[in-house]
């Protein structure tokens, strides 16, 4: 367990290692070739802290919360309140009862598209989304318009994978009810300038939902800084286990929004005719939720922030430049998302050789990155292409490792050509 706080701040030669040991995953050998994990992006790995975590509730505390009188119950509920408050510090919100948890992005902007369009979406408004949306941000809200007889109206990106901000204005009127769109694309890359969106649009009386998803293990967010109503994001994809996420919204659209789904710990009150619902965060939480996830959420927390936000971010920003130069040197590859803002994701295109033939050799060489439209197939129509090969960085990776990457495309190009 001590081995998940040994605390950065090395030299730079250590710092190529960082905290590599925490990550028992990372230690074995795939195909024959000691394992490069690439895929950051669809989910980090764990380090042992989160596991221990994780095992450590279900031997120790293992109960159902905020229902029982009993000692496992009490200690249980206290962990899990404990877990909100870090989650609610960890984002800067200001108040833990704007803090909903969930299973994770999806649905937290599920529950968004849901409650929020039943209470505010009506025949003829809008809802503006960005051309380089997860389906995640994109398929809830043509739901929730289908339901309610609103439309979406798109923000387009231009070649090189940047927002184009100066049409925002001209897409907001008097019909758009909400602005949803993401913090960092998980295809290209892009850091979107949301404070900036926020501005122009709350200028305008509409409210803002942001797609967290890529963005939380690679920047500090504050939500009170950046304004926004609604911020959503998975722990996966920030070394907790799957199946917690967090919904932040504000608590004067929280309290007005429908309910998301009914069922205990959601009530106040229920008569088998009438139900009065829960102050928040109960409000959004029914049934039982996954407490232990929960807890292994806070611990990764503790692990990011004993490391320090700052730090990773330096690390990721160091492998994304040398991943940037070692590929742009390369004949034959086109690296897809070139803006100037970016976190540590490159993907790029082969010429003539389809994404997913390439993709099985580079993971014959041990290495696994993601290939495919990425759930962006908009993004994917835009530029005419089937799909990227995507390598995602997360500061255990190495320069070394990207190396691996270059030798394993020169192989599938002398394979494949
Ligand atoms: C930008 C973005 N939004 C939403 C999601 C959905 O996240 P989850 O599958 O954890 O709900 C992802 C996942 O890759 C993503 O990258």
């Amino acid at each position: 367990m001590e081995a998940a706080y040994k605390v950065a701040f090395l030299s730079n030669t250590k710092l190529r290692l960082m905290h590599r040991d925490d990550f028992p995953i990372l230690n074995q050998q795939v195909n024959g070739y000691p394992l490069v994990y690439f895929d950051n992006a669809a989910t980090t790995q764990k380090p042992q802290i989160v596991i221990d975590t994780l095992a450590n509730y279900y031997q120790t505390l293992n109960s159902n919360i905020h229902r029982g009188v009993h000692y496992l119950s009490q200690k249980a509920t206290d962990e899990f309140e404990i877990a909100r408050r870090t989650v609610q510090k960890f984002i800067n919100a200001p108040s833990p009862q704007e803090v909903i948890f969930t299973r994770g992005t999806t649905e937290s902007i599920n529950l968004i598209a849901h409650s929020f369009g039943k209470t505010f979406l009506h025949e003829g408004d809008e809802v503006l989304i960005s051309e380089m949306e997860h389906h995640s941000n994109i398929v809830p809200w043509q739901l929730a318009c289908e339901e309610h007889g609103a439309k979406i109206t798109v923000l387009p990106f231009d070649e090189t994978g940047t927002l184009k901000i100066d049409l925002l204005e001209s897409l907001l009127n008097n019909r758009t009810r909400i602005v949803a769109i993401n913090h960092v694309s998980n295809t290209l890359g892009t850091i979107n300038p949301i404070k900036e969106i926020i501005h122009i649009a709350h200028a305008k009386g509409i409210p803002v939902m942001i797609d967290g998803a890529q963005a939380i293990s690679h920047l500090r967010v504050d939500v009170q800084d950046l304004d926004c109503d609604f911020y959503c994001f998975s722990g996966h994809k920030m070394y907790a286990p799957m199946g917690i996420g967090v919904m932040y919204g504000k608590a004067e659209w929280l309290n007005r929004m429908a309910p998301y789904q009914g069922g205990g710990e959601m009530i106040k009150t229920v008569t088998l005719e009438k139900t009065t619902y829960n102050e928040l965060p109960f409000k959004f939480e029914a049934g039982t939720p996954s407490v232990g996830d929960t807890l292994g959420l806070k611990a990764a927390i503790d692990y990011m922030n004993t490391i320090g936000l700052e730090t990773i971010a330096r690390r990721e920003n160091e492998l994304l430049a040398h991943a940037t130069q070692r590929l742009t040197a390369m004949d034959g590859v086109k690296i897809i998302g070139t803006a100037e803002q970016k976190t540590a994701v490159v993907s790029f295109v082969l010429k003539d050789i389809h994404p997913y033939d390439a993709g099985f050799i580079i993971d014959k060489m041990g290495i696994a990155v993601r290939t495919g439209h990425h759930c962006t197939q908009p993004i994917m129509d835009k530029l005419g292409i089937p799909g990227t090969i995507r390598a995602s960085f997360a500061f255990y990776n190495t320069e070394e490792e990207i190396n691996r990457l270059v030798e394993a495309i020169l192989k599938a190009q002398s394979m494949l050509l």
